[in-house]
């Protein structure tokens, strides 16, 4: 395979990238970025690398989630805060009730590119280029903010820093304390029909405290009690942004994407002889790839060996999007190819993407039953071909917001446009994510008790 160089995708056709109309303001914005300081360490990568390793054996879960999007304007601590709290709150009911060390990365601190499926949008006769995420262009529906600034990438890059300084103090600086678990819940989870399922979670976290305590094991002398560790995500579709964040490694003389500790190519962009694969071949970093239900296997072969022809376990998340009615078709041929071929992939289940529809009032929308339908097929799928249900991807919010239909609050189409903010594809929210995290929970305990 010919020579990698953190700028080798340049000579390789490229989906899903804006044109910048200065190109010297371009280069000028790339040769900063090159200079600043990584967002995260390479040590750090590995760390992820190291848990997602034990995840492919069989022996954990990767949990990421976080928005579709985003956005520079919807930028505060409590946001920041609560989706960290529904990870958290969603791991530690995986953790005890699935019985499984979890992983938990968020779709956050650099979530800010989106690709989209026609490059034009029109409103009434008018028609303009498509947002692509705030480290793009500008939502807002007029041509001087729908215009590419590369000046946004700057701006993408601080956004981040400070949204990953302050999930870092939220890990480490005692929020995500166990002893401090029933005091977790979101305020509007008070009414929760879950919320007494999660307290009896919270009361056995806390006797099983008190009896390691007994022990001699506590806070003081074991950090996984008061601290956890949340590593970060998004898809790496803007290359001028992710060549520039890539980073050698002084330690180990091998390059790193350092704009996130995880990163993966969307269903999108992940051509075989095309930029991103290209890209993503060449970092170290623990990747994904979108799985579509048209894939097929022999390029899922090729796309593996491309990606990781070292076949290491943890280096390679495959993140299925089928669609509850495409999942049973299309994922066991993939998954048999895959295992036949001695592959070692991570299968994660993004159960969102295949599952969008509009909704009478034109509202992008999901159903809770549909995604659900997704992820108890996915795990049903592995259970009899004998592979391991590694992961879920999810696009949640901690916020109160009625973007995905049903659940326990039976949100219905109506009620969408009470609390829709999102910036691109509808989210489950807090309750959602709660309610989906004990019904996968029960899945996830079955496969590892062998049990289908
Ligand atoms: C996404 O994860 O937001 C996304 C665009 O997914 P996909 O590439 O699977 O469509
Ligand atoms: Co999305």
């Amino acid at each position: 395979m010919a020579q990698w160089s953190a700028r080798s995708w340049r000579d390789k056709p490229i989906q899903q990238q804006p044109s910048y109309q200065n190109e010297q303001q371009l280069h000028d914005v790339e040769r900063q970025l090159s200079q600043f300081p990584p967002l995260v360490f390479a040590e750090e990568i590995r760390a992820l690398r190291n848990q997602l390793n034990d995840v492919c054996q069989g022996n954990g879960f990767l949990l990421q989630g976080g928005d579709c999007a985003e956005s520079f304007s919807d930028f505060n601590a409590p946001k920041i805060r609560d989706t960290f709290k529904v990870i958290l709150q969603m791991a530690i009911v995986m953790t005890f009730a699935g019985s499984c060390p979890v992983t938990k990365v968020a779709r956050m601190a650099g979530q800010y590119a989106k690709p989209r499926s026609s490059d034009f949008e029109s409103i009434d006769g008018v028609s303009l280029p498509s947002y692509r995420g705030d480290i793009i262009n500008g939502s807002d529906f007029n041509e001087a903010s729908r215009e590419p600034d590369p000046e946004r990438m700057l701006k993408a890059y601080h956004h981040s820093a400070a949204t990953l300084n302050l999930l870092r103090a939220f890990a480490q600086g005692g929020l995500a304390n166990l002893h401090k678990v029933h005091k977790w819940n979101l305020s509007f989870i008070a009414s929760n029909p879950l919320k007494e399922r999660y307290q009896q979670i919270a009361e056995e976290i806390q006797s099983a405290l008190r009896f390691m305590e007994v022990l001699g094991i506590n806070a003081d002398n074991n950090a996984t009690i008061h601290e956890t560790s949340l590593f970060t995500s998004h898809e790496a579709l803007l290359l001028p942004y992710e060549q520039a964040l890539t980073r050698t490694d002084t330690l180990t003389g091998l390059p790193y994407d350092c704009s996130a500790h995880m990163v993966w190519i969307g269903e999108r962009t992940r051509q075989l002889d095309h930029a991103h694969v290209e890209f993503m071949r060449g970092i170290n970093n623990p990747i994904g790839v979108k799985v579509g239900p048209k894939m097929p296997e022999d390029e899922l072969i090729r796309l593996i060996d491309t990606l990781n022809p070292d076949n290491e376990a943890g280096r390679l998340t495959l993140i299925t999007r089928m669609g509850a009615d495409n999942l049973a078709e299309n994922m066991p041929r993939l998954v048999r190819r895959v295992k036949e071929e001695g592959r070692n992939v991570i299968w994660s289940s993004d159960p969102m993407h295949g599952n969008t529809i509009k909704a009478d009032n034109g509202l992008k929308t999901r159903s809770f039953d549909a995604i659900h339908k997704e992820l108890r097929q996915f795990f049903a799928i592995h259970q009899s071909e004998g592979t391991y249900p590694g992961g879920i991807h999810l696009e949640m919010t901690g916020e109160d917001v009625t973007e995905c239909t049903g659940g326990a609050y039976k949100i219905s189409e109506e009620d969408l446009s009470s609390r829709y903010r999102t910036q691109c594809d509808p989210r489950l929210n807090a309750d959602q994510v709660l309610e989906l995290a004990f019904l996968v929970a029960e899945s996830l305990k079955a496969a590892r008790n062998g049990e289908g």
